[in-house]
């Protein structure tokens, strides 16, 4: 119903969008994750399925329920995350990379429960793989990669750096220092970056800022299809 109410400019794309934490286990009662609640990620995936786009929802762990009809794939950690991205990346035109990955997992998983006096004061990590690099590393001609960037500082010159480091065509960056544009909320303000231009989206809700980033994502492919 509502996708028969919205302008159909994703119609034809296929849309891979990640969304949500990774969970990195320690033993079978803790983990290392990151503060995400996918709502970003979520109102992405619903924006451009109502727009009319093939959806693949790719989720890390999280309660929010599957948005329109799209397909969606849960993992937990971010080698799960990996795996899913990379099987779907290739038969996708557009990627959006709004999940916040864990950096690091411990590098030994525990089957049984730590004891508290046994674990000490440190813990052994290993770094995981930077899932949105090597995106950009394999991408190919007609798509577009969008990523996210959370940061507390320093917002223009953190996002274009991640923009070129990883071969974007976009990137949203939030500013996660505001109670109201970070993170669990329903609001949020991002400064968007592309190749040629940076603008600062209106405080909004994740509905409206999904929409308005799929605004600058339908004029990126309309330039790649020239
Ligand atoms: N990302 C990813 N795989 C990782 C880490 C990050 O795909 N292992 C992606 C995120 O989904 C996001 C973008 O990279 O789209 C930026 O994430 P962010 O944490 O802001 O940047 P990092 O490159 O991890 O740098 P840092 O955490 O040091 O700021
Ligand atoms: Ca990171």
């Amino acid at each position: 119903f509502q996708r028969a109410l919205s302008r159909q400019d994703l119609s034809g794309q296929t849309v891979l969008v990640t969304a949500g934490p990774t969970r990195e286990p320690i033993d079978p009662a803790r983990f290392l994750s990151n503060r995400s609640s996918g709502k970003m990620g979520f109102a992405l995936a619903r924006a451009a399925w109502r727009r009319g786009a093939k959806v693949i929802l790719v989720a890390g762990p999280g309660s929010l329920p599957t948005p329109g009809n799209i397909e969606r794939i849960n993992v937990q950690t971010a080698l799960e995350m990996h795996e899913a991205v990379m099987q779907y990346a290739e038969k996708s035109t557009i990627i959006i990379k709004a999940a916040a990955v864990a950096d690091y997992r411990a590098k030994e998983v525990a089957s049984q429960k730590i004891k508290k006096e046994a674990i000490g004061t440190s813990l052994e990590l290993e770094k995981n793989p930077d899932i949105l690099l090597e995106l950009g590393r394999k991408k190919r001609d007609g798509q577009v990669l969008v990523g996210f960037a959370a940061e507390s500082s320093r917002l223009i010159e953190e996002g274009t750096r991640k923009l070129q480091a990883k071969n974007l065509d976009l990137i949203a960056v939030n500013n996660i220092s505001s109670e109201s544009t970070g993170f669990e909320v329903d609001t949020n303000q991002v400064l968007l970056i592309s190749r040629e231009k940076s603008e600062n989206l209106p405080f909004a809700s994740k509905e409206k800022t999904a929409d308005l980033i799929l605004d600058q994502v339908v004029q990126l492919v309309a330039k790649e299809t020239i």
